[in-house]
């Protein structure tokens, strides 16, 4: 979700108020993703490398996350709320709500809409090897016959599904540490605009790309798509 600073910058508003727009555009792309029956949306909302911005605006961040949370806009519709990232640098009571959102929607079986808070792909890779040299360490696991199912096996979350199809908006051509295991075959599909400009008619769009898409996933003839 990139553009959010520039959004404001163009209006001659503070970059809170871009991460405002932002997140009424995550509202707005839910329900598209409701209405075209995605199964799984997962956003990068804060990566690890964001804590080195301003203080403000790590503040402003984390506070528009909070009310989100709390206002809770898709309590109403059939939303599984995860939450993907590190544990234990979140202020306590935003932790607490996404916990909380994260329990009482686990029986919804429509959209899984995991929000990446304090995620970073090289820190999950890291923890995931700190767990498997635990493993080892324990006597529980052969490091030289460790493989690709092991290693997915011993993830934070050990269920997130691979990524299909990896958008970001803001005209940046790069994946930037964002899950990075998950996406070892993903479709990747950057557009120009910024994301508080984004809307459904652009995440139908982007389902299109994907769709004409050949997958081969290493194979010879075109796999199939999963959608
Ligand atoms: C990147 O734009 C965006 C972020 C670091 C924050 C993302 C947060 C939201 C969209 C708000 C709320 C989200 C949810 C899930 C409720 P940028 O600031 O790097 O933009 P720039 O490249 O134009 O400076």
């Amino acid at each position: 979700m990139d553009g959010n600073g520039r959004w404001a910058q163009q209006r001659g508003l503070p970059r809170h108020e871009g991460h405002r727009a932002g997140a009424r555009a995550v509202r707005e792309v839910v329900h598209g993703a409701l209405e075209m029956g995605l199964r799984h949306l997962t956003l990068y909302t804060f990566s690890t490398e964001n804590w080195s911005r301003d203080r403000e605006e790590v503040d402003a961040i984390l506070g528009l996350l909070r009310d989100e949370v709390a206002d809770n806009p898709f309590r109403d519709l059939d939303v599984h709320m995860r939450w993907h990232g590190r544990a234990g640098r979140l202020p306590t009571d935003l932790a607490d709500l996404l916990q909380l959102r994260e329990r009482t929607t686990r029986g919804r079986t429509g959209l899984t809409l995991t929000m990446c808070i304090d995620y970073g792909g090289r820190d999950e890779i890291t923890r995931t090897a700190a767990a498997l040299a635990r493993r080892a360490r324990a006597g529980q696991l052969d490091p030289d016959r460790i493989t690709d199912e092991d290693f997915a096996r011993h993830l934070p979350h050990p269920d997130m599904p691979d990524v299909d199809l990896l958008w970001r908006t803001g005209n940046e051509q790069r994946t930037s540490n964002f899950l990075p295991w998950h996406s070892a075959y993903a479709e990747l599909h950057f557009t120009p605009g910024l994301w508080p400009d984004t809307d459904r008619r652009d995440l139908w769009q982007a389902v299109t790309a994907y769709t004409g898409r050949q997958r081969r996933l290493g194979a010879e003839s075109p796999n199939p798509l999963p959608l």
